[in-house]
């Protein structure tokens, strides 16, 4: 089948027709994959050949499609249903840059009725790692998604609140019951207040300013740092040794799952977050897949009433598999934030 490969680390994306054809498993969909999202990952796995189990690999995580084919034990699903879901990355059939890919029945929803499927493939990645880090690493409870809690005196800091994963990890905080500061620069301080954003910091002044203007703003109410960026840990430990005396067990999660951050103050809880094996088959990702489908049931909800929002995103003005490399491009340079290419026809 036609797509985009990537033959061995470094090699660049190239169009074949020549993907081996994909039959589900018994708990898998065949999707066609409509449109797909771009994500930091894809040029980060083609340059360093993380994540990937074998070669050559199919780029694209964040899929939104209608589901062709079922394997033997689906339930949930049928023939002719639009899907979304971020579809692991690097092994055989997770790409959605290509005419059929898998999704697992497990972690996949159902598009809402409220949003298009173009806004439906930009949510699967950025949502699950937010609620991950928000929901499974920082000891933040779900909300029940038809009678949310009010706001609490609790605070969450969220560092890179204007990007794609900080956005929901902003909305979901909230929607949960707290309140948010988020780090930001100036362009993104709108974007990170619709998100529902408290209070905003400019991560370009110096530390020692932002740390003082964190703890001017929460009140002895921060015990909840989630870093979006993995370029904010020297903020995040002069922020916990600012706070380390205040009463309260304080909890941080970060995207970057690669550093030993070492020792943090005040008995930090720390825990990274690992979207990587999300829907991979095998049976060691049974517990990441099942805590994901957990939160895919509070999330589809949340979109489909219209409490969570799907971030802003640039639907790319050139189509097809072979589009996919250069909305990469565009996006890698900083030219657009979120770009989702359209693959094919419904
Ligand atoms: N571990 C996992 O499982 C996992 C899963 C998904 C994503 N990720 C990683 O998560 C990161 C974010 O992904 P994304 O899709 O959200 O990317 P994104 O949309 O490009 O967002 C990144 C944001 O980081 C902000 N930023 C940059 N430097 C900062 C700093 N020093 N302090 C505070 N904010 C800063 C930028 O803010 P401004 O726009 O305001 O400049 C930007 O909005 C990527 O590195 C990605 O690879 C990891």
């Amino acid at each position: 089948m036609k797509g985009i490969k990537v033959d061995q680390v470094g090699s660049e994306f190239q169009l074949t027709e020549d993907l081996p054809n994909l039959t589900p498993g018994p708990n898998q969909l065949l999707v066609k994959p409509i449109y797909g999202a771009v994500n930091p990952v894809d040029e980060m796995m083609r340059g360093s050949g993380l994540l990937v189990t074998s070669w050559p690999w199919t780029p694209c995580c964040d899929v939104a499609g209608t589901v062709v084919q079922v394997g033997s034990d689906v339930t949930r699903f049928q023939v002719g249903d639009q899907v979304f879901g971020c579809q692991g990355v690097g092994f055989p059939g997770s790409g959605g840059a290509a005419e059929r890919c898998f999704f697992r029945e497990d972690v996949t929803a159902k598009r809402p009725d409220n949003i298009s499927l173009a806004d439906a493939a930009t949510v699967g990645c950025g949502s699950e790692t937010a609620a991950v880090g928000v929901w499974g690493c920082l000891s933040v409870a779900m909300p029940d998604p038809q009678n949310l809690p009010a706001v609490s005196d609790e605070w969450v800091l969220v560092l890179g609140g204007g990007g794609n994963v900080g956005a929901y990890a902003v909305q979901l905080a909230k929607l949960s019951g707290y309140k948010v500061i988020a780090t930001v620069s100036p362009k993104s301080v709108e974007a990170a207040k619709a998100s529902g954003a408290d209070e905003t910091v400019d991560y370009n002044l110096p530390i020692e300013d932002q740390v003082a203007k964190i703890k001017a703003a929460t009140k002895g109410g921060l015990h909840r740092i989630y870093d979006s960026t993995s370029a904010g840990i020297n903020t995040v430990k002069k922020v916990l040794e600012a706070i380390k005396d205040e009463p309260g067990q304080k909890y941080f999660t970060s995207v970057n799952d690669w550093e030993d951050f070492g020792t943090l103050a005040g008995d930090t809880k720390f825990l990274a977050i690992s979207l990587g094996p999300v829907a991979r088959p095998n049976p060691e990702h049974n517990q990441l897949n099942a805590d994901v489908a957990k939160y895919m049931k509070v999330i589809q909800p949340l979109l489909a009433s219209g409490k969570l929002r799907v971030g802003d995103y640039t639907l790319f003005d050139k189509t097809g598999f072979e589009a996919f490399p250069e909305a990469v491009k565009l996006q890698s340079s900083g030219g657009a934030k979120k770009v989702v290419v359209k693959f094919q026809d419904e």
